[in-house]
């Protein structure tokens, strides 16, 4: 759902991505969450049925979050994976799709690994022509993700911003905004993430992604999903929320292990967030402020 200005959902959705060292938790607490993110590569082939099996049934909402359509290649997107992502999905209540802004294989070679694209006019072109593909054979909103960038191509022709806007634009579809992802990027190419916000058409995102990383040898902040959301992240959700109600929010978590209440503790701040945004959207309707 795109939302425009001064409109919010009519219920922002919270939730977890799945993990396999916590399935068994996800299920047995799904009261708890309004929604769950899948990869569905995990799932090709029957893989872990019993799993999708239970949360079918249970008719959550469930957001398809691939990782490997390399959307970026200059190429058609592959379509025996997209068509195995939607045999997933048809097995429990999708509400959404999505990839990364990445590529992740060329020429049947794949990378191995999210790869950055470079910022150009004829990149964007490229992305656009594969997300269209995508969209042509999809029933729900399909996002994409601005991922963690382990390098940028210098002198590019356009910002990181510009880039993602003409896509967002061009083809309609929505972003899936990574909070911990611009953290990283900010730390690591040391830019001001507000500042990059304060440029992007925050009236297409369609979802938000919270998480926590960690410092490797070299000092650069990598996007591990490892540990607790850290406070600039939080600032990063209010700076957001105070503009726009994402209409969904998921927390990532799938490495280091917590105890899953500490996972549904960081959806319910983050769903404290959205509420409180909601409350002060609402009064500011109602004394004639805009946001
Ligand atoms: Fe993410």
């Amino acid at each position: 759902m795109i939302l425009k200005k001064n409109e919010v959902p009519s219920s922002p959705k919270l939730g977890v991505e799945w993990t396999q060292s916590l399935e068994n938790d996800i299920i047995d607490r799904l009261a708890e969450v309004d929604c769950v993110e899948i990869i569905p590569e995990n799932f090709f082939f029957n893989r872990r049925d019993d799993f999708i099996k239970k949360l079918g049934a249970s008719g959550t909402p469930v957001m398809i979050h691939g990782v490997e359509l390399s959307i970026g290649s200059d190429e058609p997107v592959k379509q025996a994976h997209l068509e195995r992502m939607l045999e997933v999905a048809d097995r429990v209540n999708m509400i959404d799709l999505s990839d990364h802004l990445c590529m992740t294989e060329s020429g049947g070679v794949e990378v191995g690994q999210l790869t950055p694209l470079p910022w150009s006019v004829n990149a964007a072109d490229v992305v656009c022509k594969n997300i269209e593909r995508v969209m042509a054979q999809v029933r729900v909103p399909f996002l994409i993700e601005n991922i963690a960038n382990r390098f940028v191509f210098p002198e590019t022709e356009l910002t990181e911003v510009q880039f993602i806007n003409r896509v967002l634009d061009r083809t309609g579809c929505q972003l899936l905004l990574d909070l911990h992802n611009l953290h990283a990027n900010a730390f690591n190419f040391k830019f001001d993430p507000f500042a990059w916000l304060e440029e992007l058409d925050l009236n297409r995102v369609g979802a938000i992604h919270l998480a926590g990383g960690h410092y490797d040898d070299e000092g650069t902040l990598v996007d591990g999903h490892s540990h607790p959301i850290p406070d600039r992240v939080w600032e990063l959700y209010r700076s957001v929320c105070a503009k726009v109600t994402p209409a969904c929010t998921i927390v990532e978590r799938t490495e280091n292990f917590p105890v899953y209440g500490e996972v549904l503790t960081e959806v319910d701040k983050a769903r404290g967030i959205v509420n409180s945004s909601i409350i002060s959207f609402s009064q500011d309707l109602q004394s004639g402020v805009g946001r």
